[in-house]
């Protein structure tokens, strides 16, 4: 069985008692399921995993999304390798992937639902860690608007771009990334959601809208949408709905894209090695209510 313990009120749980190495159980898998809704961020601790055991864990909750850099796993086009290392001159995985806020694949009409990255290098310096991601509460971000906001943005919907995010990292200092083709930027055109979400596991409002991908409130004249974008920016960003993974070797962090925001810190230099590899979960099944209902009652009955 299973066991939960929150890292800090905000955000985070360690579990304790799995290895992901075996399938998991139907109890435990619900217990997942329920606790990803409840603390957004679930670390488990020194697992020793083979690719195909981290595609095997990962599709148990949905679609895994094929990353379009063409930089995979050997063997596995699910699994895609975030790194910074270099092998004979060649770059052996995305040296800059999620390097400021967003929530994976918003701009798509079948949003994301979870990330499962597994720790194989962490860099340090001077006896740290180096690299941590930072997670944003969006359960909390809806709770802490005015009720005056939450009633003005009940039925408003938001435009998200994938050149949004791509944009802002090309215009970095010693940025490698060129500007999308017209032919990319056709493959990915932007997508429209809510502004709120019911979040399928806690059944509570969510703000769904991030930095790195909405564009416009379509509601709203570009002005007026430029103005309350940033203000919910500033918002949902505050310090106290903020947790900070700081990265161990061998984790297997998962977390909610719908739950929250993730920014992947770079403090570190090219010399200093970081190294994860990445299964991505599309929400292609988790608001179905069959999915839940059945994986409840597996819970139930286990
Ligand atoms: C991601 C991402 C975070 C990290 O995998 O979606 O943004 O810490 N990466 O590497
Ligand atoms: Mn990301």
């Amino acid at each position: 069985m299973l066991t939960f313990e929150p890292i800090t009120n905000v955000l985070g749980a360690t579990v304790q008692g799995a290895n992901l190495a075996q399938p998991l159980s139907a109890g435990d898998f619900a217990a997942v399921l329920d606790a990803l809704g409840r603390y957004g961020v679930l670390c488990f601790k020194q697992q020793s995993i083979s690719p195909q055991n981290l595609r095997d864990f990962s599709a148990c909750f949905g679609g895994l999304q094929r990353g379009v850099s063409g930089i995979h796993e050997p063997g596995f086009p699910e699994i895609s390798v975030l790194s910074n290392v270099i092998e004979n001159g060649k770059p052996i995985g995305l040296p800059d992937a999620g390097q400021d806020w967003h929530t994976d694949m918003s701009y798509n009409d079948t949003i994301g639902f979870v990330n499962v990255l597994h720790a194989i290098k962490v860099p340090h310096r001077d006896g740290r860690a180096l690299g941590d991601t930072l997670f944003a509460n969006m359960h909390a971000a809806y709770e802490g608007l005015t009720p005056e906001l939450k009633t003005q943005l009940a039925d408003y919907t938001v435009t998200h771009d994938f050149n949004k995010f791509w944009e802002g990292m090309v215009s970095r200092p010693g940025s490698t990334r060129k500007p999308l083709t017209p032919e990319q930027r056709a493959k990915r055109p932007p997508s429209v959601h809510p502004m709120f979400l019911t979040h399928p596991i806690t059944g509570r409002k969510v703000l769904y809208c991030n930095p790195g991908y909405a564009i416009r409130i379509n509601e709203l004249n570009e002005a007026e949408s430029y103005r309350l974008l940033n203000l919910l920016f500033e918002h949902q960003l505050q310090p106290k709905y903020q947790y900070r993974h700081q990265w161990m070797v061998g984790d297997v962090l998962m977390w909610d894209h719908i739950g929250t925001l993730h920014n992947a810190l770079p403090d570190y230099a090219p010399h200093e090695h970081r190294l994860m590899k990445r299964c991505q979960v599309m929400a292609d099944r988790i608001f179905d209510p069959d999915f839940l209902a059945r994986s409840t009652s597996m819970h139930l009955s286990a």
